[in-house]
């Protein structure tokens, strides 16, 4: 069994047929084919507006991409401490933001909140030695697992509004988060304040096909010119369109997403059951962070159960971990068996 990431499966039977359909005869390069088209079409229609969507291969280069269209050289981003951005993609966003620094605040499960946000904006000076604010980046589903409800989001927004900001979504787990609150595309995104999203389908059955959407037009002026210098415009683009093509039909992406958060809630549940497992913060999506014993953990690694161990800077105040004890991370996938 293996709970190491939702990327350890490989891609789902609807999106590699979408791109077996897609292989066939000539089609324009670099995104100009009809599928690419038809794609962007659909993506206005899931969030019930017109969007940019820039299509990119690693949920990497969307959030660098998506970061460097929001964030001048002399700028900051603020983030999560914990944040994928910041902790686990070798600098690309500041690479691709030419000197712009990302700022890590504190906050349990790895969830920023609205009151930290502001208080954090507000204690920088204003000065021109200061790098100004000029986004804030979360991840939806949270780097602990935790989705950011509507109010929370909204709430986000606010203080981006009010202190001109642009609002970046992490949504390489989006639509988990999506099925877990059961609200739309639009209420969890533009409507709450988001500006541009990094919008992930690999993790949930795509074989590579991730997007960068774009609420805010200002935002995507120049981004084909960044995704081009990153080396994103793809020139079989077609076949990375065609993956959202089977994704989003008949609502596979949503009945992986489902499956997948209910299989972390089952998981979740029966390990609640074992006699000294708690978890550090509840299941809300499709990751699980339980606190083990030591003797558990040595058990499980011994019948080949592989997980991560995990970091315990986002536990609640009122939450430590035993020197016997060990806090991990258990992530369920569109592909995961109950046995
Ligand atoms: C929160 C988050 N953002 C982005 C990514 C995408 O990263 P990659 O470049 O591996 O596709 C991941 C993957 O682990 C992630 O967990």
């Amino acid at each position: 069994m293996n709970f190491a990431s939702d990327n350890i499966v490989g891609a789902s039977a609807p999106v590699l047929q979408a791109i077996m359909q897609a292989n066939a005869g000539t089609m324009a390069a670099y995104g100009n084919d009809e599928i690419s088209k038809r794609i962007r079409v659909r993506f206005n229609e899931i969030f019930e507006r017109e969007v940019s969507v820039f299509f990119v291969t690693t949920g990497t280069a969307a959030n660098a991409l998506a970061l460097s269209s929001a964030v001048p050289p002399y700028g900051l981003c603020v983030c999560h401490r914990e944040a994928h951005v910041i902790d686990d993609e070798c600098g690309a966003p500041e690479f691709f933001m030419h000197g712009a620094k990302l700022a890590g605040l504190p906050g349990v499960g790895a969830k920023l909140k609205a009151e930290d946000v502001e208080v954090y904006l507000k204690s920088l000076p204003k000065a021109v030695k200061q790098m100004p604010p000029k986004a804030l980046s979360i991840s939806q589903v949270s780097e602990g697992g935790l989705v950011y409800g509507l109010d929370e989001l909204a709430a986000l927004g606010a203080v981006c509004r009010e202190h001109g900001l642009s609002f970046h979504m992490d949504g390489a787990r989006f639509v988990n988060a999506l099925v877990s609150l059961g609200c739309t595309p639009a209420e969890m995104t533009w409507k709450r304040g988001v500006d541009i999203l990094s919008f992930g389908a690999t993790k949930n059955g795509g074989l590579m096909a991730e997007a960068v959407v774009v609420f805010k037009p200002a935002l995507a002026e120049a981004l084909d010119y960044r995704s081009k210098r990153a080396g994103q415009i793809i020139s079989k683009g077609r076949l990375v369109a065609a993956q959202f093509e089977g994704y989003f039909a008949d609502d596979h992406w949503l009945d992986n997403a489902r499956h997948a958060n209910r299989m972390a809630a089952l998981l979740s549940e029966g390990l609640r059951q074992l006699p000294g497992v708690r978890l550090a913060w509840p299941t809300e999506a499709n990751e699980v962070f339980p606190i083990i014993p030591k003797t558990l953990d040595q058990a499980l690694k011994a019948a080949g159960i592989l997980y991560h161990p995990w970091t315990d800077l986002s536990l609640p105040e009122t939450e430590r971990i035993a020197d016997h004890e060990v806090l991990i991370r258990l992530v369920t996938s569109w592909a995961s068996r109950a046995r």
